[in-house]
């Protein structure tokens, strides 16, 4: 990902979050909040009541690079790393467990709450927590471990598991609803504007339609109701987002989705709309010479020549939008300044998220080089 000063100079930046976040009493977010990234990584930590104790869980200890700011905030919150009683992990991911192997250090007690299907890769990064607890499936919440487990398979591990706190009322999720940011923009609580950085990662990272679905009616099933939905990226979803969100989230088609012929068929217009736009923000900008000159080059080894026809000077779409318009994208944005890329994507993303269309991931801010560093 370009983590460059990818923005608008003349737009001051909200500012930027330091210290534990609170979400509620015992319940904080300490990851770090990084405006130089579009994907930030959600740690949580719930301290739990337990028979006249404390009992603190780390959830989703986050990634190495981040490991600096997580230990001070949990430092800050509860004393020290060594406090820490209990850890979850969602799936193997390093930006989701890559502290793991830290925090068994810090507090070798520790126990470590995930999926069989988790631990049997997770293992191979050298953790070793003091007890280990693998869910065998759907499990309620009880006493001495009050997390509800919501297996969440494919979303996007097989293994995947969501906690339930019903309590709190708090759904993690993992990757399930992360989302990323606008470059400098990186607020906890979710707003209808945060949708599109949701859509946008999970189109790159979920395998299908019929996995999200699944989840989706996991947690409409859930009881009492889900109040916030806490995932490992991005934005915390509450009040009247979260039912919004999931109808959503049941409608998006994302992974293999995108790639099924028919799918491609049905939303060509669309593609060739917003690739025009496109064309027209860069004929404006740089002339009708250089774009052609960019797009019609038929030797380059993207395949760009074979889903794009020229015809009395206009360029037409003729397969696989949602790929032609992620090369066209990499095409026209080639050795550009930051400032016409960055406009670039917008007139990309706006003209996409208009049509109701997936905006492929080149449009995100997701270069060929960053989609290497999410997930
Ligand atoms: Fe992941
Ligand atoms: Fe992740």
């Amino acid at each position: 990902m370009s983590n460059g000063p990818d923005r608008d100079s003349s737009n001051p930046l909200p500012s930027v979050p330091r210290g534990p976040m609170k979400l509620m009493d015992d319940c904080w977010m300490v990851g770090h909040r990084n405006p130089e990234s579009m994907l930030q990584c959600n740690t949580y930590v719930r301290s739990f009541r337990q028979f006249g104790a404390r009992r603190n869980v780390c959830i989703d200890p986050g990634s190495q690079f981040d490991y600096g700011v997580v230990e001070s905030n949990i430092s800050q919150l509860i004393g020290g790393m060594s406090e820490i009683h209990a850890m979850t992990i969602n799936h193997q991911d390093p930006d989701v467990a890559g502290n793991a192997p830290a925090v068994c250090e810090a507090s070798p007690e520790v126990e470590l709450i995930t999926t069989e299907e988790t631990w049997r890769l997770l293992q191979h990064a050298l953790i070793r927590p003091g007890k280990l607890r693998l869910s065998q499936g759907a499990a309620p919440a009880t006493a001495r471990q009050p997390f509800q487990f919501v297996p969440t398979p494919f979303c996007h591990f097989r293994g995947a598991m969501a906690l339930y706190d019903p309590e709190q009322r708090v759904l993690y999720t993992g990757d399930l609803f992360g989302g990323l940011n606008r470059l400098g923009d990186v607020h906890l609580l979710a707003n209808e504007d945060d949708w599109n950085g949701i859509a946008q990662f999970h189109q790159i990272y979920m395998p299908s339609r019929d996995v999200l679905r699944f989840a989706v009616k996991a947690i409409l099933k859930l009881r009492p109701r889900v109040e916030f939905i806490a995932p490992q990226h991005g934005h915390v979803i509450t009040g009247d987002l979260i039912d919004l969100f999931l109808e959503r989230m049941h409608e998006l088609p994302v992974g293999y989705d995108l790639f099924e012929s028919q799918w491609d068929h049905e939303n060509l217009a669309g593609y060739q709309d917003a690739i025009q736009r496109m064309i027209d923000y860069a004929e404006n900008e740089r002339g009708d010479v250089n774009v052609t000159c960019r797009l019609s080059e038929d030797d380059a080894s993207d395949g760009l020549h074979g889903q794009l026809s020229f015809r009395q000077g206009k360029v037409r779409l003729e397969r696989e939008g949602y790929t032609a318009l992620a090369k066209v994208f990499a095409r026209l944005a080639e050795g550009e300044t930051d400032e016409f890329v960055t406009e670039l994507r917008r007139v990309t993303a706006s003209a996409c998220d208009e049509q109701g269309l997936p905006i492929p991931p080149a449009a995100s801010g997701f270069a060929a080089d960053a989609v290497q560093e999410g997930g």
